[in-house]
């Protein structure tokens, strides 16, 4: 049943029910080219027999697919079978531990926890498509595959040995292998780039990078020649696993006189080009990156520290403990490496928060380009609202268009490209938005050239706040 309310705290409300929906009321028109599916994955459970998970991030993962076909939108949703769920649903609790609840309790059991093989493998961050085939991903190396027509679970593909890894894979653009790297914890950590071409396939080893200490690193970038890592210092250290301070996010300290390093992995040969220190900052994701020259750019969305993720512990963001100052702004910041002197330039290009960004993947990643879109909290709103705005930056300028509507609460705007587009912003962007005066989400489709709107398909219910989607062009 939903809920009147202008608040934001029903996005992080449970969703219990799967659906199959025909035909969604729809405003607007769609652009006739569009047709395909926007599969997207988030939390949406985070109840669990008599306990509740204490984090947005930690949430049992649902498939959710906006299907687009004859100018119609269609809507099903299913939880994902991951064996996370499936060893929950049998005990009556929460068995793996996830980012921020860990139910283990002794020091054994914890350390044992992290370093057994079966980690969570709850999916509710990404997917991603590895030739015609679907997986759900998290940060560790558990892929989870499911079939994008009917998003039932397939199966658990063996994916990359390691630890930690990110749910931002990159795709090669001359093989479309899916480039990753894993972190190996331990007494001497290591990071492990490498190439993998289908779920379930030999990963292809590209570096192995020595971690002193390992770093969060939600994401990573990849230019034509390099794999960058950002080493945030945000930093996981092996005496904290000894001790069993977890949950896990609570292993991670922050230690702003590291500093951040990039460290820069040369693709070819796995050797490393630097490793180059500037301020300390720290980002989920990172947007792009090129080579200019002997110059190596970098851009993320950046934070001035790691407080977001305490920001997103699931009582407030319900609003049922203080929001206090609410949720950081993110910036979109450039990181210039000079490749031959080692000097690095941090500069913000634009003053628009910005989170959740996406470009024109396929036309300009480890390319130079110009326009990024994401979802953020407005300079202007109150200090303790949420996301409530989809932006377009202008990376030359800076400037900004915005979409919002009072009231409403938009996630992750996916960019399609218009078929034989020859500009880098000719198409939509599509947005699943919490409107609070409806009690119900909708998916929004913008022009990506100006973020007018085309078109909403307005669904029944609620759909939690999630992270990532794909579009699958063509079903
Ligand atoms: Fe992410």
């Amino acid at each position: 049943m939903s809920t009147t309310t202008t608040d934001y705290a029903q996005g992080f409300a449970t969703l219990s029910e799967e659906v199959s929906l025909d035909r969604l009321p729809l405003r607007g028109a769609l652009p006739d080219w569009l047709e395909g599916t926007l599969l997207r994955t988030g939390p949406a459970r985070w109840e669990i027999g008599a306990s509740t998970l204490t984090h947005w991030f930690d949430g049992l993962a649902m498939l959710h697919a906006f299907s687009f076909a004859g100018g119609e939108v269609s809507y099903a949703n299913r939880f994902l079978a991951s064996r996370a769920r499936q060893a929950a649903d049998a005990a009556g609790r929460q068995v793996y531990g996830e980012f921020a609840t860990d139910p283990c309790r002794s020091i054994f059991q914890r350390v044992h926890a992290l370093f057994r093989p079966q980690a969570t493998d709850n999916g509710n961050v990404n997917v991603a498509r590895l030739g015609e085939r679907f997986v759900a991903l998290t940060e560790t190396p558990m892929a989870v595959e499911f079939d994008p027509a009917t998003l039932a679970t397939l199966g658990f593909p063996r994916w990359a040995p390691g630890h930690v890894t990110t749910a931002h894979p990159h795709a090669d653009r001359a093989s479309g292998e899916a480039i990753n790297y894993t972190t190996r914890l331990g007494p001497s950590a290591t990071y492990r780039v490498y190439g993998l071409s289908a779920p379930g396939a030999q990963p292809r080893a590209i570096a192995t990078v020595p971690a002193r200490p390992a770093a969060y690193m939600h994401s990573f970038g990849l230019s034509e020649r390099f794999v960058v890592l950002a080493e945030f210092p945000l930093v996981l250290h092996p005496r904290d696993l000894v001790l069993g301070r977890a949950p896990f996010a609570d292993c991670f300290a922050w230690e702003p006189e590291r500093g951040t390093i990039l460290t820069v992995v040369d693709r070819r040969d796995g050797t490393v080009r630097g490793r180059f220190g500037t301020d300390p900052f720290f980002a989920f994701h990172h947007i792009n990156a090129f080579e200019q020259g002997d110059r190596l750019v970098v851009d993320l969305c950046a934070y001035a520290d790691a407080a977001i993720v305490r920001s997103l512990f699931l009582d407030r963001l319900r609003g049922e403990a203080p929001r206090g100052d609410g949720v950081p702004d993110a910036f979109l910041t450039r990181c210039e490496v000079d490749l031959a002197s080692g000097r690095v330039e941090l500069r913000r290009l634009s003053e628009t928060p910005l989170e959740l960004p996406r470009i024109n993947y396929s036309a300009v990643n480890e390319r130079s380009y110009r326009w990024v879109w994401g979802a953020a909290r407005g300079a202007d709103a109150p200090a303790d609202a949420f996301i409530d705005r989809i932006v377009k930056i202008d990376v030359d300028s800076g400037a900004a268009a915005t979409w919002s509507q009072p009231g409403c609460w938009p996630g992750e705007p996916v960019f399609v490209a218009a078929p034989e587009a020859t500009e880098e912003d000719d198409g939509v962007c599509l947005s699943v938005v919490l409107d609070g005066g409806r009690g119900a989400s909708f998916l929004l489709v913008l022009d990506a050239r100006d973020l007018s709107e085309l078109a909403r398909a307005e669904v029944p219910h609620h759909i939690p706040f999630g992270f990532h989607g794909q579009f699958a062009r063509g079903r």
